[in-house]
């Protein structure tokens, strides 16, 4: 009798102990919504962005290619840092300025003094916070978005704006699936960016202007498309 009954159990614990692993492959949420950490270096988005013209790409450089932007290495900051150092006279960049944000980068980069070609014996890589994350059992690749035209600024606010990056977007399952479902619109994504929305196409003979011909691009919502 209790022998049999030890064995009746096996079946019940291997469906529980299958469901617990299938449960902490698919338990953790993704990073939240306006989480906004004091990174090591007060790296400025507006300066570099709006005042210096940089395109997202200079840095970002892998988004349109890999599922994972990236962020730039030391070495790229000091292709102009190496001659925008911490003590700065005044010129057409403002007046006279002592940046020790400038100099904290100099100390990563093992540097000491202007014009210093490439980095120094003891340079390191900067320990920047990652604020954007999905859980490991998520799916997302960037290069298929940027490809398909979907604006920076559509899922990650205006950084050009924020002089400390924020989380703009819940990046919950919902938020991902609604867009997929209901499409993305390049005009959208242009006022999202900060930049005003295309006009429509020229007046014909009529004088009334054509309305714009939102055509909305929309993505799977199956579970696998997403999920591992
Ligand atoms: C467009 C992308 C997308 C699709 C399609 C999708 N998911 Fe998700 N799913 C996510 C993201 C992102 C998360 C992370 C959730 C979060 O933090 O809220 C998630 C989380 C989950 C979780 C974990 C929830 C938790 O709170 O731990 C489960 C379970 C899940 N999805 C099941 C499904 C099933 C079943 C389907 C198909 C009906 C599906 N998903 C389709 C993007 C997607
Ligand atoms: C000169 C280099 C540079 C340029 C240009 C740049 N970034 Fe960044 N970006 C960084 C650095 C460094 C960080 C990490 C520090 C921080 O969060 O500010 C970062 C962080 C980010 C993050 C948060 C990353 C995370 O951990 O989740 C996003 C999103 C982002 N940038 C988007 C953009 C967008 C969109 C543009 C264009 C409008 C842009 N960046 C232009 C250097 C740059
Ligand atoms: C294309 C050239 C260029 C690149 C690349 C670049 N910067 Fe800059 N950065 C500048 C210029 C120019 C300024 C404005 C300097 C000023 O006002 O004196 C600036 C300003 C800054 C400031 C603000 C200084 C202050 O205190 O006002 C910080 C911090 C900074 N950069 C860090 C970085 C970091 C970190 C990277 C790499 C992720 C980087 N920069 C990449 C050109 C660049
Ligand atoms: C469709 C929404 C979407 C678009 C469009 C998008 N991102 Fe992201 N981004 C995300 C999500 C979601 C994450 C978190 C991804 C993860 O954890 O794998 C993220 C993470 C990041 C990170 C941090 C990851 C890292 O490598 O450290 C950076 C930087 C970033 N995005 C920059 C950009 C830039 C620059 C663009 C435009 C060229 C862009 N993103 C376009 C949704 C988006
Ligand atoms: C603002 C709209 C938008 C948001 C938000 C968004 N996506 Fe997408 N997604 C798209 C578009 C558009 C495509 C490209 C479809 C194509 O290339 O035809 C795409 C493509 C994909 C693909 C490639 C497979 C396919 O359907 O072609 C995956 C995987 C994906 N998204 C996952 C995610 C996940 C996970 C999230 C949330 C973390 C997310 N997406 C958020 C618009 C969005």
């Amino acid at each position: 009798m209790i022998e049999r009954r030890k064995w009746t159990a096996i079946p019940g614990l291997f469906v529980l102990a299958a469901g617990a692993v299938m449960i902490s492959a698919y338990s953790g949420a993704s990073s939240s919504q306006n989480r906004s950490p004091v990174q090591p270096i007060k790296f400025p988005h507006p300066v570099h962005v709006q005042k210096l013209g940089l395109n997202c790409l200079y840095c970002h450089y892998t988004a349109n290619k890999s599922p994972d932007p990236g962020l730039p290495a030391v070495g790229t900051c000091m292709g102009c840092h190496a001659s925008v150092g911490p003590d700065r006279l005044a010129s057409d960049l403002g007046p006279k300025r002592t940046s020790a944000e400038i100099k904290k980068l100099w100390d990563y980069a093992d540097v000491k003094t202007l014009m210093t070609p490439g980095l120094g014996p003891n340079a390191r890589p900067i320990p920047w916070i990652r604020i954007h994350k999905v859980p490991e059992y998520v799916h997302f690749p960037h290069m298929r978005h940027v490809n398909a035209g979907v604006t920076c600024q559509t899922c990650h606010g205006q950084i050009q704006k924020m002089n400390q990056v924020y989380q703009f977007a819940s990046l919950n399952m919902g938020w991902c699936v609604s867009c997929h479902v209901n499409g993305y619109s390049a005009a959208e994504g242009l006022e999202a960016a900060g930049y005003a929305a295309p006009a429509g196409p020229p007046a014909t003979g009529s004088g009334v202007p054509k309305p714009v011909v939102a055509e909305r691009k929309k993505a799977r919502y199956d579970c696998a498309n997403c999920h591992y």
